[in-house]
């Protein structure tokens, strides 16, 4: 095994370790929820499931870095490789006890993103991909959509925390999209929604404003199934910038256009 496929195999054991922390938790009556903005929440589960992801790199990866949601940057002096992880995407349907959420990491290197794994625990569904290698859904491999026209798609997307504060905030282009395809959804989980795009249940997807532990190993999971991803107008790609549009060639040009 290379330096990346002994990563992914960890980071599933170590995405599969951190569900069960979450599961834990989400079957328990109280949580205990704090505030990050006046409707962007962190819980116990966020911090405990990250604990565990953190714990178990500095275990058997101590030479990496790490960029993870609530511990921020970890830095390794002349480390290869860095672990970029969102321990509980969908925090705020956790805190709703509403069973869409998952955890996220993408291995990253000089390269770029190697490898990106997406578990939902609710469901025991391991999203995976090595990049320049398919995509799967636990051992099968998934393939993106091949919907040609947008009024017979289903797309996904979400709402930043800081709608309420500015108009930037995706509504002028949710009303845009939404009279021009079959229907749009809001799972509450940019990375589920991004695996769910790669398998091709949802025929695209697009959001603004996200952080690199949202997107990074989902990215890399559609591109895998055969889809193509790019910024909101239709520039390369960048997990850095936040912007992201997600679907096969065709469904992402007409959604470049309606955007
Ligand atoms: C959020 C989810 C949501 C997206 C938000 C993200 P969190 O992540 O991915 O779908 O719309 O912008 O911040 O806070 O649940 O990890
Ligand atoms: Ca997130
Ligand atoms: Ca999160």
């Amino acid at each position: 095994m290379n330096d990346i496929e002994s990563r992914i195999e960890y980071a599933k054991i170590f995405a599969k370790g951190a569900g069960k922390v979450l599961l834990k938790r989400f079957k328990k009556r109280k949580l205990v929820i704090e505030k990050k903005g006046d409707i962007d929440l962190v819980t116990d589960a966020d911090k405990k499931a990250e604990a565990h992801i953190i714990g178990s790199i500095f275990n058997k990866f101590p030479e990496d870095s790490i960029l993870a949601e609530e511990s921020g940057d970890i830095l390794v002096k002349n480390s290869k490789y860095r672990w970029i992880i969102d321990p509980l995407d969908g925090t705020t349907n956790f805190a709703q006890k509403f069973y869409l959420f998952a955890v996220s990491i993408a291995i990253e290197s000089e390269r770029g993103i190697e490898a990106g794994v997406i578990y939902i625990p609710y469901f025991d569904e391991m999203y995976y991909a090595i990049k320049g290698k398919e995509a799967f859904l636990n051992n099968d491999p998934i393939k993106i959509s091949q919907k040609e026209k947008l009024i017979n798609s289903v797309i996904a997307t979400g709402f930043p925390y800081s709608k309420n504060e500015n108009n930037d905030n995706n509504l002028k282009e949710h009303n845009k999209m939404i009279t021009k395809c079959r229907d749009i959804r809001r799972t509450g989980s940019a990375a589920i929604d991004l695996a769910y795009t790669a398998s091709g249940i949802w025929d695209g997807y697009w959001e603004k404003k996200l952080k690199p532990w949202d997107i990074a190993a989902g990215a890399l999971i559609v591109k895998e199934a055969g889809g193509v991803i790019k910024g909101l107008k239709g520039e390369n790609f960048d997990y850095m910038s936040g912007n992201i549009i997600a679907g096969n060639e065709k469904i992402v040009n007409l959604m470049i256009n309606e955007l």
